[in-house]
């Protein structure tokens, strides 16, 4: 070893030694180690949404949504992440269950990507489900970051059983671009609080997209007569939940974010809040073109949907407007009382308005915001009950890491069975959620509204002992 050589190795042991005093080091593949089973690079790109619509954003490998990654259940697997961007950046896989370190969550003590590293995260996939991954960076005010932009995908996880027939499966993701600060929606908040009205803003968009094209720009599925489809939804929406539709068909529900339910019921309108994944099978036997999109007007004309064209069948896509219908998760559940928890935490939000000049209204969680906010301390083993109160005029779809919870109760209706990562708590509404403390480590809950989770809504769960 010459002194040159010396010299920089030492420099970065030191240099090493003292981030890792600060924050976690990202783990960097060493040259010449074995080739990671797959490869993301957080890149700048430029997407045609539609004709003559294009829009800026930073994706994996260009591409909107990201690769699918078809991971087996308990197989380990190692993926590289070259953040190519310019900022510093952090990849979450949402709905495993894996360690901390790995999650990608910088609260939970995963490390940020520097710009121009590579991070290799290795973890053992499980549970078996449509899972996905996506940018944990946070956004605030620059809405050129976090989940605005397109960084997404879906990732499989692959287990031993196929929880449906099918002839026939697609992978859809929704997303809303071009966003924008608009004044917030009044009206709810104002039968919701006695307190005065809030002024803070909220984020709109000009464009919305499944699979990173407008409603008609893009390729239409293409399905025959008497198939058997099986659709993966994904709402990677930064902020808005959506209410799907495909007119003269039913879509049986099999699974939630990627669970099977209990319950598998054919409905009409689909309904995701952010982060939400539905797996439905729909019998294609409507002959015709038609638009499965978004049962709003408004948010079709932004582009959110796309065309079902039947084989041999021509013309101007169909939409007729769905009865309408209130989404209830219960009817894919047990109707029966679920097991008792250890312990129960409440936890009681609400929007207290734009803090220290923000633009945005803070949240808190039992009147403490994020980074200020005790954490909630578990015993492994032990069953925990969280009873949400929203007592807010907003919906917050709720997201735990790192463990999948039972669903045991909405509003007074008491149920089992319904197993989840997300959960849409409806305005002034109540939702109660059991998990297992089954995977030791940090583990972060959140409204995965970006706007929220960015202003407060963050709590960390913490082992004991
Ligand atoms: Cu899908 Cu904390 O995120
Ligand atoms: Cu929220």
């Amino acid at each position: 070893m010459n002194r040159r050589q010396f010299l920089s190795s030492a420099g970065i042991f030191l240099a090493g030694k003292s981030l890792h005093a600060l924050a976690p080091r990202p783990f960097v593949p060493a040259p010449g180690a074995a080739k990671a089973d797959h490869t993301l690079r957080i890149e700048p790109c430029t997407l045609e949404i539609g004709p003559g619509v294009s829009v800026k954003t930073i994706a994996y490998n260009g591409q909107v949504p990201g690769p699918l990654l078809r991971l087996r259940e308990g197989v380990p697997v190692t993926i590289d992440v070259t953040n190519a961007s310019d900022n510093a950046d952090i990849v979450h896989w949402h709905g495993l269950a894996i360690d901390s370190y790995n999650d990608g969550a910088m609260e939970e003590g995963s490390p940020m990507i520097p710009a121009e590293h590579t991070q290799r995260y290795s973890f053992t996939p499980r549970p078996a489900g449509t899972r996905w991954y996506h940018t944990h960076a946070g956004a605030n005010d620059n809405l050129a970051m976090g989940t605005y932009t397109g960084q997404f995908g879906f990732l499989l996880v692959e287990g031993k059983e196929q929880p449906a027939h099918y002839d026939q499966e697609i992978y859809l993701a929704i997303h809303h671009w071009e966003p924008s600060f608009v004044p917030m929606v009044e009206t709810m908040r104002m039968e919701s609080s006695n307190n005065p009205l809030t002024t803070g803003s909220d984020v709109g968009y000009k464009y919305a997209t499944i699979n990173a094209h407008m409603l008609g720009a893009g390729e239409p599925i293409r399905v025959k007569h008497g198939q058997r489809v099986l659709f993966r939804l994904l709402n990677a929406s930064a902020t808005e939940n959506v209410v799907l539709a495909l007119p003269g068909h039913t879509f049986k529900v099999m699974a939630m974010d990627g669970n099977p339910v209990p319950n598998p019921k054919p409905v009409e309108v689909l309904s995701l809040a952010v982060a939400e994944r539905i797996d439905a099978v729909v019998e294609m036997n409507s002959p015709g073109v038609w638009v499965l999109g978004s049962t709003l007007e408004k948010v079709r004309q932004m582009g959110l949907g796309i065309v079902v064209e039947y084989a041999g069948r021509k013309g101007a896509p169909v939409w007729k407007d769905p009865a309408a219908s209130e989404w209830d998760y219960t009817q894919f559940a047990n109707p029966v009382v679920a097991a008792k928890p250890d312990e129960t935490f409440t936890l009681t939000f609400r929007d207290i308005g734009p803090q220290h000049g923000s633009k945005f209204d803070t949240w808190t969680i039992n009147n403490q915001s994020w980074p200020d906010i005790e954490p909630l301390i578990v015993q492994k083993g032990k069953r925990y009950r969280l009873v949400f109160r929203n007592g807010s005029g907003d919906q917050h779809p709720l997201h735990l890491h790192r463990h999948t919870f039972e669903v045991t109760k909405i509003g007074e209706k008491q149920i089992s069975g319904l197993r989840k990562d997300v959960i849409n708590v409806m305005p002034l509404d109540s939702v109660e959620v059991d998990f297992v403390a089954d995977n030791p480590g940090d583990t972060l809950w959140h409204c995965h509204q970006q706007l929220h989770m960015d202003y407060g809504f963050m709590q960390l769960i913490k082992y004991a002992g």
